[in-house]
């Protein structure tokens, strides 16, 4: 099962993420890191630069995938995520920005991009960490329910709920891409530690149905439970409809320190 880690703020789940990334770094200089865009996971890249600046953490020689792109934004659009990703991660952490890929949502070339980013993931030696946001709709990456559990990365129909999430970054909410190009959800899976983060009562259904509920595609999150090693990191409002949570306050309480995260 995944071992669920409620914290008391989104702070507190910088620090911990951020830390354990920083030492992940630290043990091998060229890891391979899974990076997601969002809210969600701007506590941990803020901790991250934090170390970096501080402790003097060496990040030259990281590399990194984006989980998702939309497809079709003019280039340089403020909102695609090559940009975001530029913009929140790359830039404040000091990441190498060439060693740091996204998925082309580019319209030329779209029909071949699932694969080509499927190939530089397998020639980077595959993902150490892989950090995961979830949204409203239970999706992880942009795997809308209904995506297949093996899937890799290609190109997606985003929902009109993920949209008009999305909406707020945009001007209109007619702006946002219909389709997006994502790592799929068995992309995700051969990642060798999956770290989801999630805050705030409106995940809280989300949270619970990828930890507790039944496999499915209709929960995407929920495929974290066929994965091995996976650390699911929320607040106690994301954490309010887990029914296992006073057994998970209760493991990471006599956590031997040994064992990291
Ligand atoms: C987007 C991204 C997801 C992210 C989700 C949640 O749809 N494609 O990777 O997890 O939003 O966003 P937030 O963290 O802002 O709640």
């Amino acid at each position: 099962m995944a071992e669920v880690i409620i914290v008391p703020s989104e702070q507190e789940a910088g620090r911990l993420v951020g830390d354990a990334i920083a030492d992940l770094i630290t043990d091998r200089p060229d890891a391979v890191l899974g990076l997601a865009t969002g809210s969600t996971p701007l506590a941990v890249y803020r901790h991250l630069s934090d170390r970096v600046r501080r402790d003097g953490v060496d990040v030259s020689r990281v590399r990194g995938f984006a989980l998702d792109e939309y497809v079709g934004l003019p280039a340089g659009h403020p909102e695609s995520y090559r940009r975001v990703i530029e913009r929140e991660v790359v830039e404040p952490v000091g990441f190498d920005p060439a060693r740091i890929q996204v998925p082309h949502g580019d319209l030329e070339g779209i029909e071949t991009a699932g694969e080509r980013y499927e190939a530089a993931i397998r020639e980077a030696g595959g993902i150490d960490l892989q950090i995961l946001g979830i949204g409203r709709t239970g999706h992880i990456g942009f795997n809308e329910p209904g995506s297949s559990l093996a899937s890799s990365t290609r190109v997606k129909t985003l929902t009109e709920e993920t949209r008009a999430d999305n909406a707020r970054f945009f001007d209109s909410p007619e702006e946002v891409p219909m389709h997006c190009i994502t790592q799929g959800i068995g992309t995700i899976l051969r990642a060798r530690h999956l770290v989801l983060l999630a805050f705030g009562a409106a995940k809280a259904e989300a949270v619970a149905a990828a930890v507790e509920g039944p496999v499915s595609t209709s929960a995407p999150g929920s495929a974290v439970q066929l994965h091995p090693h996976v650390t699911v990191v929320v607040d106690e409002a994301a954490a309010a409809s887990l029914s296992q949570a006073p057994y998970y306050r209760h493991a990471w309480a006599n956590k031997p320190a040994w064992q990291g995260i």
